[in-house]
Order: C-alpha cells, then structure tokens, then sequence
C-alpha cells in the first residue's frame, strides 16, 4: 500500500517548495511552542518590507490558556471548534497613519500582509503550520484588545500550532484537511493592458 502524499499541489512552474508545502490546516496539536519557536515567527515577519520602511504591523499573540482563551472568544464559531487547540493564537494589527507624518498609510495591510506570509513561510520552516482567519468579529477583537479604532485596523486572527491527526475535526472541515489549489495563471497575471474595464 502507498502512502497518501504529504502534499499534492503540483506547481506549474518550478518554484521553491517552500511555497506549496505552506498550507492551511485546521488539525492543530494543542502541544506548546517553545518560546524560541514563537520568537522565531515574530523575527522573521520582523524582516518584511514596509512601505517607507514604517512596518505597521503589530501582532497581538497569547500562548497561555487564560489569554489564549480571550482571543478565542472574538473568532466566528466554526473557527472557535479548531482554533482554540492552537498553542499560539493572534491577531495582526495594521497601523493606519504614518508615525513619522501621521499621514493616512493607505499601504499598512498590503505591508501586514507581507509580515503575515513571512510568518507562515517561517512557521512551515519550523515544521509548524500558520492559519489566518478573517472569521471574527471586529466589535469584540477591538474591545479584548484594548486596541484603538482610531490607530490600528485589526486584519486577521491567526492559530498557530504542530498538525495532528485530523481526527478530532468535524466532518465537513475533516473533509477539507488537505492542501487546496489555484486559479490558472492567466487569471492572476497578464502582460495585457490597458485591462478593459467596462465603460
Ligand atoms: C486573510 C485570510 C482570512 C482567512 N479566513 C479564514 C477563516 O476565517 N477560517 C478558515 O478556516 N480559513 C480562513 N482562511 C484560510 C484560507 O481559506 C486559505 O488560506 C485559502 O483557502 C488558501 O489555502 P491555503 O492557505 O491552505 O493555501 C483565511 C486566509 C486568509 C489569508
């Protein structure tokens, strides 16, 4: 008998592994991450590129149950049933204005983004899997964080953790523990422009 494929995204194109092996799964091992592990994510999106070099990203993380328990609470229901197994939950946090200008940064979640990506890059590294959630309400994120409206957008919540055996999982997201796929090429990139854009 053959062994299912740890990963079976076929890339295009030859690329890094390191881009198909990143996925998002919801079988989290509620086993702790070593402080050293939880610092190596936060460096490495430390290392992102910034509009201006402003680096508007904040993350807002908790390891301990207690704290971890609070982020929980802000994330829609369906991404409670798997998050909360995650040893390190967070948010990630935007920043809006320019701290040097306080001028409007309308490129803080394009930049939040890019931390987020070298994160989870680093998370695969570590042999850890990283999975934003857009699933949770605002009102409460902003009122557990004690976070600003008027300085900060909160961006995403994101679990982090080792994958188990999908077990635990309900069956419709058991149904969707493997690593998905993408839109053609010619629907991302085009050298074609202008683009036609209706009148
Ligand atoms: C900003 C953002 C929000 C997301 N929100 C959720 C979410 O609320 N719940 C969830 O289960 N997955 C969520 N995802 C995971 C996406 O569904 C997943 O990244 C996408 O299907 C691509 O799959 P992959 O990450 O496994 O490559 C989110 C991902 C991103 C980047």
């Amino acid at each position: 008998m053959h062994a299912k494929p740890q990963n079976p995204r076929t890339p295009d194109w030859d690329i890094d592994s390191m881009f198909t092996d990143r996925w998002s799964p919801r079988a989290f091992s509620s086993d702790p991450l070593s402080e050293r592990e939880v610092q190596t994510l936060f460096e490495a999106a430390r290392w992102a590129p910034s509009c201006y070099n402003e680096q508007p990203w904040l993350f807002v993380y908790a390891t301990e149950p207690e704290q971890r328990a609070k982020l929980v609470s802000c994330l829609v229901a369906k991404n409670q049933t798997w998050a909360g197994h995650a040893p390190l939950l967070m948010f990630v946090l935007a920043r809006r204005n320019f701290q040097k200008t306080g001028k409007e940064n309308r490129h803080a979640p394009y930049d939040a983004g890019a931390a987020w990506m070298a994160l989870a890059l680093q998370a695969r590294k570590l042999g850890l899997y990283a999975h934003a959630m857009a699933g949770f309400s605002q009102e409460k994120a902003y009122e557990v964080l004690r976070a600003s409206r008027e300085e900060y957008l909160v961006m995403a919540a994101i679990a982090v953790g080792r994958k188990t055996e999908d077990s635990g999982l309900p069956e419709d997201l058991r149904a969707m523990e493997s690593p998905n796929s993408r839109k053609p090429h010619a629907e991302v990139a085009t050298s074609v422009f202008p683009l036609s854009h209706p009148a």
